[in-house]
């Protein structure tokens, strides 16, 4: 927590008064706190009360600094952004991306890591509507630290009451310990398909969209790694703060993944490279006749086992998608490439490609395993990470 910046951000509910209990520990703990209210927040608290805990301005307006943008320059200079409590409608707005105030616009900025403490009526908290605006966030990304059962405000019991200091501190520990964790990595990340060209408008590939890579590739980025990502043909795109490497064929892919992984320190192969390409691309559109077409195919270079034959230190890991016998066919590729750890999922009847959910396990040294379970593909790159780097860590 030493030296850590954390924005703070508080609304209007009757809670607002353990953010000031909250502010005064974290400033105890040595972290720097900026607060920013919103303005039912201040019905409740008044401003001085975290002026003088932080010994700082608390930010109440997008309109009170002349020079500066407020909600851009806050997110920049902070580690995370905790908002404690959070209320149905603030969470109701940044489920969809309304931003009418400072905090909410600040929200919307914040590419650092968010953590959000609800606290609220039972009713509310139990509303279809705030149920799946709590559904969007975690599927984005966001830590949210789940209220409690106990006595509230309307001199009921029910859920919605905020949880406990103890416990929001514990998870924003974590979360920015792991803002750092893997600092001074150069990561190298393999995603998406690759397209092998019959002819100038005709290919050979897969399904896969790239999103898990990219979804692990920008858990590395937050987690304060170097991330180069060399990306097959997708429409999905990576955050710019990574080095983005576009490839088509996997030969491509091949010759832009080798040089970099030769400087990194952790590589991960998360590409469905295709296995193989026809063995000649035609020049001109191949026209239709009567008679049948055969393509001949060729096998593609392998990525993975020729950085697995000359290893350079670099931690190894891989991905299997298996439609049987899959922890079985992964851990004999785990062997036979020379990897650290791989990633087995299941994409029997299509499982796996594209958006959604997904499901890992992985396997490690002679019969390691850690089950990732099952999620949205950005929570499971974030459960990937914890596994890989406490792996990392004991080698
Ligand atoms: N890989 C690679 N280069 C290739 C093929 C695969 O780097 N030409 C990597 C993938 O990115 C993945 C792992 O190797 O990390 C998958 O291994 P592979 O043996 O190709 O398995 P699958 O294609 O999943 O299955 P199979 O061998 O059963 O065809």
């Amino acid at each position: 927590m030493k030296e850590s910046r954390i924005l703070l951000g508080v609304c209007g509910g009757i809670a607002a008064y353990k953010a000031a209990a909250l502010t005064s520990t974290l400033v105890q703990r040595g972290a720097v706190v900026e607060v920013v209210m919103t303005d039912d927040a201040q019905r409740f608290v008044g401003p001085l009360t975290f002026a003088a805990l932080t010994q700082r301005p608390v930010y109440t307006s997008l309109w009170e600094a002349q020079e500066k943008i407020p909600h851009i320059a806050l997110v920049r200079s902070a580690d995370a952004f905790a908002i404690v409590p959070a209320t149905a409608n603030v969470i109701a707005k940044l489920a969809h991306g309304i931003a009418d105030d400072l905090l909410t616009n600040a929200a919307l900025a914040a590419t650092i890591p968010l953590v959000v403490a609800p606290a609220m009526n039972a009713a509310m908290y139990e509303h279809p509507a705030t149920v799946e605006n709590l559904r969007l966030l975690r599927e984005r990304g966001v830590t949210l630290v789940e209220p409690e059962s106990g006595f509230l405000a309307e001199r009921e019991r029910g859920i919605g009451r905020l949880a406990d200091e103890g416990k929001i501190l514990a998870v924003l520990e974590t979360v920015l310990a792991r803002t750092r964790e893997l600092e001074g990595e150069r990561i190298v990340i393999t995603a998406g398909p690759t397209r092998e060209p019959i002819d100038p408008v005709r290919f050979v590939s897969n399904g896969s969209t790239g999103t898990t890579g990219i979804e692990i590739a920008r858990e590395a980025l937050a987690r304060g790694a170097e991330v180069d990502l060399v990306l097959g043909p997708t429409s999905a795109e990576a955050p710019g703060k990574i080095r983005t490497h576009r490839v088509t064929t996997a030969q491509e892919m091949y010759d832009a993944t080798l040089p970099l992984a030769q400087r990194a320190s952790i590589v991960v192969a998360a590409a469905a490279v295709s296995d193989w390409r026809p063995s000649r691309a035609h020049a001109q559109k191949v026209k239709k006749t009567g008679a049948e077409l055969n393509v001949e195919m060729v096998r593609n270079p392998d990525i993975l086992a020729a950085l697995g034959e000359h290893k350079n230190g670099a931690y190894l890991v891989g991905f299997a998608a298996e439609t049987e016998e899959h922890e079985a066919n992964g851990r004999e590729k785990l062997r036979r490439k020379h990897l650290d750890a791989i990633a087995v999922n299941d994409v029997a009847e299509g499982r796996g490609f594209g958006g959604g959910e997904n499901e890992l396990v992985i396997l490690h040294g002679e019969d390691g395993r850690i089950a990732l379970g099952r999620g949205p593909k950005r929570e499971l790159a974030a459960r990937f990470w914890d596994a890989i780097a406490a792996l990392r860590a004991k080698t």
